[in-house]
């Protein structure tokens, strides 16, 4: 059976490893505020379909339009739902142990590390990208993303350095301000001349994307079912590229390389979400358009293949 929501009245603090000495923790509270008035979600009357842009390349307007639409999800009290707080509390509630798994009270609930990740984040940028469209009035509205796999994206976009900008986070590396380029498999600063730097990462993704991600769990992650313990394994690309630049952005400064390079804290830079929404990206591109062939989400396989010959080919 598939891991069930958390029961929201029962979200304790957050456990956060430190980073000098990773067995000792510090407790973070990131519940959400409780309502008794859960509404089942519905899937909005279809209209027209948001069209995500690489975060290079948006228009003066459209910046405009995304940091109007922060702004006003920033000065919502820090209790509603949809505040920007409380919108990034989300991470650290699902990702640092405050909610048990309903039913198992010993297990902690984890949104990574599993076949999780994926399908969790896409539904966490979906309503937060809802809720900018909404304050700024244009049902449209789509997050930008970060297009760290063209070598056209592979510094922090431009619209999120400017100072005097919402979308600005004091608290990221200072040395991998633009134009240092990504590096897409990161664990300390190799300062590669940024043409070869472009090349690993070209190939990183190929590994990530393509060569190593031949089944569904390589590129998912492992299975995650009810009463499983946390963290069964990591797909490619999300102990990749994403956990890569999770640390590529995060501040080495800070007691736990916040905002971007610890999971409680990771929700609080705007730029979080450009991440995200690439590597939502990479979901759709892995089923879709690769070379080589189409692959399958587990939905096929669930469904059993009782009547072969009049099924709809599946893409
Ligand atoms: Cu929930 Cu980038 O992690």
């Amino acid at each position: 059976a598939p891991i069930y929501a958390p029961d929201l009245s029962h979200c304790g603090d957050a456990t956060v490893p430190l980073k000098k000495s990773p067995n000792a923790n510090v407790s973070v509270h990131c519940c959400p505020p409780i309502s008794t008035n859960i509404i089942d979600f519905k899937p909005p009357a279809f209209t027209k379909i948001r069209k995500r842009q690489p975060a290079h390349l948006v228009t003066p307007d459209y910046v405009k339009k995304f940091q109007d639409a922060i702004m006003l999800m920033e000065a919502l009290d820090d209790k509603d739902p949809r505040s920007f707080t409380q919108q990034a509390m989300i991470h650290c509630a699902y990702c640092n142990s405050a909610y048990e798994q309903m039913g198992f009270p010993s297990q902690d609930l984890q949104v990574h590390n599993s076949w999780l990740f994926f399908p969790f984040h896409r539904l966490y940028l979906y309503f937060f990208e809802r809720i900018l469209g909404k304050l700024v009035g244009d049902p449209q509205f789509a997050l930008p993303f970060w297009n760290w796999d063209h070598p056209d994206g592979m510094t922090i976009p431009q619209i999120y350095v400017d100072q005097t900008s919402p979308l600005y986070d004091a608290k990221r590396n200072s040395d991998h301000q633009p134009p240092v380029v990504v590096d897409l498999d990161y664990s300390t600063d190799k300062n590669l001349p940024p043409d070869e730097q472009i090349q690993a990462n070209l190939c990183t993704m190929n590994k990530q994307m393509v060569q190593g991600t031949t089944t569904k769990t390589l590129f998912h992650g492992k299975e995650y079912r009810m009463g499983y313990s946390p963290d069964p394994g990591a797909g490619t690309i999300e102990n990749g590229v994403h956990i890569s630049l999770h640390k590529w952005v995060g501040d080495p400064k800070q007691p736990m390389k916040e905002d971007m390079g610890n999971f409680y804290s990771a929700g609080y830079d705007p730029l979080f979400y450009a991440h995200h929404a690439n590597v939502d990206r990479m979901w759709h591109l892995w089923k879709s358009s690769l070379p080589g062939k189409a692959h399958h989400d587990w939905m096929e396989i669930i469904a059993p293949n009782y009547a072969p010959i009049c099924a709809p080919t599946l893409k």
